[in-house]
């Protein structure tokens, strides 16, 4: 099961809040310019080296979720992205962002509101959420949309994701996929994508889950 301790790193005026059972250490934090994050550092997160707008900027990056930031005057909240997005891993998960409203999302990770990482693979012990399994279990897709959907789909808004159990990830909401070369390819207001690993359509649910009796509960 996933460690979901929650480390808090304060300062005058920035809080930055990391949140270990979303975490999968895509490191956009440790690269970011700046002393913001320093590996090996104790503490590791140092909000006070850097302005409100740096902290928010480093953390807006974490594809995750894990990352948040609360400030003192709560005059600078993390703000959605304008457009919602499903961005298809190489072999990995599906970075989803936006105004995301995950069923069931953990109430002590407000990153999520914004940012998250959620398997596709199955083998997942964290599900909805991505916890590295891919790389174990050989997990083999290249990120390929096939897809079009309807192009005249607006963008933003709420995004609704519910993970149906032993099922795909519905999604509800105007939002657009973009396959793992970069190309923003399918757009829509509702989709079913796969998470067993198992479509031959991927990223959406082809029915295969039934097939291979995919169970959405943890090993
Ligand atoms: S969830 Fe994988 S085919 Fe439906």
């Amino acid at each position: 099961m996933a460690d979901n301790k929650i480390v808090k790193y304060s300062g005058d005026s920035a809080e930055v809040s990391w949140h270990g059972g979303l975490c999968i250490h895509i490191g956009e934090c440790g690269r970011a310019k700046g002393d913001l994050f320093v590996g090996g550092r104790q503490p590791w997160c140092q909000p006070d080296v850097a302005s409100d707008e740096e902290v928010k900027d480093v953390v807006m990056r974490c594809p995750t979720g894990a990352l948040s930031v609360t400030f003192a005057d709560a005059s600078n909240p993390e703000e959605a992205s304008p457009e919602n997005t499903v961005h298809v891993a190489y072999n990995g998960p599906l970075f989803v962002s936006g105004q995301l409203e995950i069923d069931g999302a953990l109430a002590d990770a407000p990153g999520l509101d914004f940012r998250a990482a959620l398997c596709r693979c199955g083998h997942s012990k964290n599900k909805p959420y991505c916890d590295n399994s891919h790389d174990g279990a050989g997990f083999r897709d290249f990120g390929a949309v096939g897809e079009t959907g309807d192009p005249s789909t607006g963008v933003g808004g709420p995004l609704a994701i519910k993970a149906v159990k032993d099922g795909p990830l519905l999604f509800k909401g105007n939002v657009t996929i973009s396959s793992s070369g970069g190309r923003s390819i399918w757009r829509g207001s509702q989709a079913a994508i796969c998470r067993c690993g198992a479509s031959a359509n991927k990223p959406f649910c082809d029915g295969s889950h039934k097939k291979i009796g995919f169970t959405s509960e943890h090993p």
